[in-house]
């Protein structure tokens, strides 16, 4: 054991790991499952870089008890999972899909059986595709079929689950989704990406208010955001205002709403007329009261003016010096920065870091483990900031490394792993990874050592 000095976290602190439905379950279509956006967008020829999909992934469908076992012997106290949507409602109304519920219902059993609590995100972007083939998120119905489902799970696992996300990262939903067009559902077109972004806070609204109807008894609800510091690339003034701008579009049109019950009235301009419609008592429900705020991190955002740059003329940019993994800048005090500014700007009650984690090439080596020691100095520093925030009064409860296993990293395919836990995809088989070592002994000692220090096994 470590005789090292530690940073110690809060006795009732929570040490997890994240995943969702479509990048590890695969069984995409097995027990009545209906096809999601990303099983039709991976088939569109030049999506995915790698030419793969998610329907086999890391077959956790089938493997979920050994992925538990695993869990247990890494010592999590909670796993963060996402629900396929049309695993349990094959058209997204009306219609049930009872093998689908009874596989959560199992895995919820026996994650609590192992004394791992459940944080369940009812949306990971895998919208049905029958949804879809309806107008998607930038049509309003979908808003209220999405509070109907997160109702009927709730009234199924609300006896049991406590912690529940509703939704995961609307921005890269929205914004990704239907204005650059790289994710599922591939469609370009502004108008139909902000109502997105409404529709996708709207159902966030009466979906928590449909779980807490729904269920037995009191749930803590929140939502997940992918939050970035945002820095102008230099002093100039216009940089300054860029990174205003993109911090509005990336940060403020979420923050806003959710917690001030309205949207940033300088992005409002900015977009003009593709600013969405939004009726009367909307932002009620979206400025709903939760119990906690889920934050994504990785890595900040440097941007510079850029004229041609559609709506935010603004454009970001790799700072030099910095180190980098194979997404994006390793930028670790950006952590402590932003769960400062969110704490600030909108005291939500509790925050968990939902995600963080990072892409760096690791392998097995000859004696069949895997030396990832730039993952762990990534979540070494990334811990050390989240420790600082907790010293200056930022209510940070929890924390999960994404990811529990490498898993299809979406448009980058299988070529990016984020996992504590190696998969080999031809086999399927998994090695626990050195940083999966080092996790397991952050959580028993509740404390990241002050000094980065490698250890293992
Ligand atoms: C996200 C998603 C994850 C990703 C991870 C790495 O944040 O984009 O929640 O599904 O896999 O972030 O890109």
């Amino acid at each position: 054991m470590s005789s090292g000095e530690l940073l110690n976290f809060p006795p009732d602190f929570r040490w997890g790991a994240a995943t969702s439905a479509y990048q590890i379950e695969g069984a995409w279509d097995e027990d009545g499952k209906g096809p999601s956006i990303w099983d039709a967008f991976c088939r569109q020829p030049g999506r995915i870089r790698d030419g793969t999909s998610g329907e086999i992934a890391t077959d956790h469908y089938h493997r979920w008890e050994e992925d538990v076992s695993i869990m247990v012997e890494l010592g999590l106290q909670a796993y963060r999972f996402s629900i396929s949507w049309p695993r349990v409602m094959p058209t997204g109304k009306k219609q049930i899909n009872a093998a689908g519920l009874d596989f959560y219902d199992r895995l919820v059993d026996r994650l609590l059986s192992q004394g791992i609590e459940p944080y369940i995100t009812l949306y990971h972007w895998d919208l049905p595709l029958a949804l879809q083939e309806q107008g998607g998120w930038p049509a309003r119905d979908t808003a209220f079929y999405f509070a109907e489902y997160a109702g009927l799970v709730a009234k199924r696992l609300g006896d049991r689950v406590t912690c529940w996300i509703t939704h995961n990262e609307p921005f890269v939903a929205a914004v990704i989704g239907y204005i650059t067009g790289d994710h599922a559902p591939g469609i370009q077109d502004p108008v139909a990406g902000f109502q997105a972004v409404h529709h996708l806070l709207l159902a966030h609204g009466l979906a928590v208010e449909a779980l807490r109807a729904s269920a037995s008894r009191p749930l803590k609800v929140g939502i997940t955001l992918n939050l970035n510091p945002v820095h102008p690339a230099s002093d100039s003034e216009a940089d300054q205002r860029a990174a205003g701008r993109f911090d509005g579009m990336l940060n403020r049109m979420f923050l806003d709403p959710l917690f001030l019950a309205r949207y940033p009235a300088d992005i409002e301009e900015l977009i003009g007329p593709a600013f969405p419609r939004v009726q009367q008592g909307d932002l009620e429900h979206i400025a709903t009261p939760i119990d906690f705020m889920g934050v994504n991190y990785y890595t900040r955002s440097v941007v510079r003016y850029d004229e041609n740059f559609p709506i935010i003329q603004a454009t970001q940019v790799q700072p030099e010096g910095s180190e980098y993994s194979q997404m994006w800048e390793i930028y670790p005090p950006g952590l402590y920065e932003l769960l400062v500014r969110v704490w600030n700007d909108y005291r939500p009650t509790d925050i968990f870091i939902t995600e963080n984690g990072v892409p760096v090439p690791d392998g097995l080596d000859a004696d069949g483990r895997v030396r990832d020691e730039r993952r762990i100095r990534y979540l070494h520093r990334h811990l050390v900031q989240a420790h600082r925030a907790i010293a200056d009064g930022v209510p940070l409860r929890g924390y999960f490394v994404w990811s529990l296993l490498d898993n299809f990293e979406w448009t980058a395919g299988y070529t990016m792993r984020f996992g504590l836990v190696y998969v080999n995809y031809e086999t399927l088989e998994r090695t626990i990874k050195d940083s999966g070592r080092w996790y397991a002994r952050v959580i028993q000692e509740n404390g990241v050592p002050v000094n980065e220090e490698y250890y293992s096994g």
